[in-house]
């Protein structure tokens, strides 16, 4: 089910009025570190091999909720950029900022692309991988595991993704169509309801421990968990999800399914629980309401013409 032009999920940029406060979260309590700090740009890693997982940008600091800038992917190839760029066009979208050299801790180049809900992907290829490294440290993250994007027109969106990224489906729930591009059950999902907000972004974390400890270490710092423990139906991955100092909705997850050619995707009547259950272990109440808030009020940052 390996996508032809995309590898795998990088990261995510977000815009945020306070730098300080991201740097402070992001490092002392969930567990990344600085790749790359100036004025106006904040790049934090994980414990794997991309050079960064979230990319902060200063926006208006009167702006109660952050805005989502990207969601970047590696392309297989240089060729593969222009693949999905014809694709793009194909299929009804954009191109935002077309193939250029890109100034981030990864560098290489790419190209930005806007789906017809205005959803932004940055496709790179040529970003330079850390060479060694950190030996794996228990309750840090890795890499991201998945970006789970809410959209109105969700068939039309999965198309487009398919289309253009080569994405297929790995199971579609009521709530979720869940797509796959590489080994990993899935890397972006699509949520089923009336908006095309952040639903969430999920960091790979070593081991079920360390989802554990971690959803301690967030409530000791405040920041309860709004759902979980549990493990998830589709992906069979472990969970906790929190809201984040900026309001965004993020994920301690592990043990992610990996799957090949041979899986068969599972339809919503294949994915209905008990009542009463939200996932395969039912210890966990439902999501809270304040996750389900937090899940319809972070936006791609809307763009004008291309330029
Ligand atoms: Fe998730």
């Amino acid at each position: 089910m390996a996508s032809p032009w995309i590898e795998r999920l990088c990261s995510v940029a977000l815009q945020v009025g306070d730098l300080g406060r991201a740097q402070d979260f992001y490092t002392h309590v969930w567990g990344l570190e600085v790749a790359r700090r100036d004025e106006r740009s904040l790049y934090l890693r994980g414990t794997g091999g991309d050079p960064y997982l979230l990319a902060f940008q200063v926006g208006d600091s009167s702006q109660a909720s952050p805005a989502i800038r990207h969601v970047t992917l590696r392309a297989h190839s240089v060729d593969a950029l222009g693949s999905v760029a014809r694709a793009c066009i194909a299929a009804g979208g954009s191109i935002h900022r077309p193939i250029h050299d890109i100034d981030d801790p990864g560098g290489g180049e790419g190209l930005i692309l806007r789906d017809p809900w205005g959803r932004l992907f940055q496709i790179v290829h040529g970003d330079a991988q850390l060479a060694e490294p950190d030996a794996i440290s228990l309750d840090r993250p890795q890499r991201l595991a998945h970006v789970v994007l809410n959209a109105r027109e969700l068939d039309a969106s999965q198309r487009f993704l398919e289309q253009v990224l080569g994405f297929r489906l790995a199971d579609r729930t009521a709530a979720m169509a869940f797509m796959n591009c590489n080994a990993d059950h899935h890397t972006l999902a699509l949520g089923a309801t009336d908006n095309d907000a952040l639903n969430h972004i999920a960091f790979l974390m070593p081991d079920i421990d360390s989802v554990m400890r971690g959803g301690a270490r967030m409530r000791d710092a405040g920041f309860p968990i709004e759902w979980g423990p549990g493990r998830h139906g589709p992906g069979a991955n472990v969970f906790n999800y929190f809201i984040g100092p900026f309001g965004e909705v993020i994920e301690y997850t592990s043990e992610i399914e990996q799957i090949d050619d041979t899986y068969r995707a599972r339809s919503p009547t294949d994915w209905a629980w008990p009542p009463g259950r939200t996932d395969r272990w039912g210890l966990s109440p439902a999501p809270s309401a304040r996750i389900k808030q937090a899940q319809r009020e972070v936006f791609f940052t809307p763009t004008g013409p291309s330029p």
